[in-house]
């Protein structure tokens, strides 16, 4: 008996849907061919039903969700809806909900893609951010006072626990093992300047380091981080952040390993349900316009593959991802890429049957 998943799917805002359709042509192709079977539910969550009924997600959303093995999601963001609303309400809500403590984003230049970084190749950029996803400063905790006025006061706490921040760094230690490169573990903080926060994460990490002996723990400062991915990328194999930093960070590398089309991203559970995006947002001027890059939704759906059990279908994804960067695209922008959308998935599709 074949094996069956079911995954849902938020095709979301902008160019979500595009981009969603595209990986699921993909992941259509990949169960028939490594015979287990996917059924997708589609949900509706997103900035078109928000300014429709004045919901994010609906009360039983979650709990519904909960039930899937996997969620599949496009963006999420309207440029009618202002800042914030959706963010909050939808990602960041489900992120926090469904307990998705890391945030894994692989950050791999492909061969024949072009990084800003002259003198880099796929042999330089290669590794991984492992960032915490449900504490720091999203933890949305602080507030205001004397709004409007000029003795208006502003707090936002990074929120930091000894169980949150531990298992993020053994979720980390544990993958670097697992992935097995070059077998070193940084983190990346602010010890000199946070002295609170990035204590407890420093102290955890060197503690849980000695469970880990054949793993080099190492450790930068973030400013010292963005220095470094320009400069010597090839320096990193895992790094395990906060939430606020992994944000910043995993922004620029996307930037070297190619741009927002073709970062991918994963909210992991590992004892619930996860979820997993293109980590770009909803690029609302390229909407219907078949244009939109769809290779990080398709590296998403690819991540998702791997979660779920299907480590080597996950990983025929990224293959065919590979070839095709390397033989059909040059330029991975938005209307650059010499294919349309539907072209880009379709020759996903084609590799992975071949
Ligand atoms: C990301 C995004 C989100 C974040 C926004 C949209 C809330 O930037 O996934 O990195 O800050 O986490
Ligand atoms: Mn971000």
């Amino acid at each position: 008996m074949s094996k069956t998943y079911n995954i849902a799917v938020i095709p979301g805002d902008g160019t979500g849907p595009e981009v969603v359709r595209e990986g699921i042509k993909v992941l259509q192709a990949s169960s028939k061919k490594n015979k287990f079977s996917l059924e997708m539910d589609y949900f509706d969550f997103g900035g078109e039903r928000f300014l429709k009924t004045g919901e994010t997600l609906p009360v039983n959303a979650v709990e519904d969700l909960k039930k899937y093995d996997a969620i599949y999601l496009g963006a999420i963001g309207h440029p009618d809806v202002k800042p914030g609303i959706l963010e909050k309400g939808i990602l960041l809500k489900l992120r926090f909900e469904l307990d998705q403590y890391i945030n894994l984003r692989p950050v791999k230049l492909y061969p024949g893609v072009e990084s800003p970084l002259k003198e880099k190749g796929p042999e330089h950029i290669d590794f991984v951010v492992i960032r915490e996803n449900t504490e720091g400063l999203y933890a949305g905790a602080g507030g205001v006072l004397k709004k409007g006025t000029p003795d208006e006061v502003a707090v936002q706490e990074s929120i930091n626990t000894r169980k949150g921040v531990e298992r993020c760094v053994r979720f980390a230690f544990e993958y670097c093992r697992k992935r097995n490169r070059m077998k070193k573990l940084t983190l990346c903080g602010k010890t000199n300047v946070l002295t609170f926060a990035f204590d407890l994460w420093e102290r955890t990490f060197y503690e849980v380091a000695k469970e880990y002996p054949d793993i080099k723990a190492d450790y930068a400062h973030v400013d010292a981080i963005t220095m470094w991915f320009v400069k010597n990328p090839e320096w990193f194999d895992v790094i395990v952040t906060d939430n606020m930093f992994g944000d910043i960070i995993t922004d620029l590398g996307a930037m070297i390993q190619g741009g927002m089309g073709i970062a991918a991203g994963g909210n992991i559970n590992p004892a619930g349900t996860s979820m997993f995006e293109p980590i770009g947002g909803s690029a609302p001027k390229y909407r219907d316009k078949n244009m939109i890059n769809p290779l990080a939704a398709i590296c998403a759906a690819g991540l998702m593959l791997e979660q779920i059990g299907q480590e080597k279908a996950g990983r025929e994804i990224e293959k065919a991802v590979m070839d095709v960067t390397s033989k059909h695209i040059k330029n991975l922008a938005a209307g650059q890429m010499g294919h349309t959308t539907t072209e880009v998935g379709d020759l996903v599709v084609e590799n992975i049957l071949k």
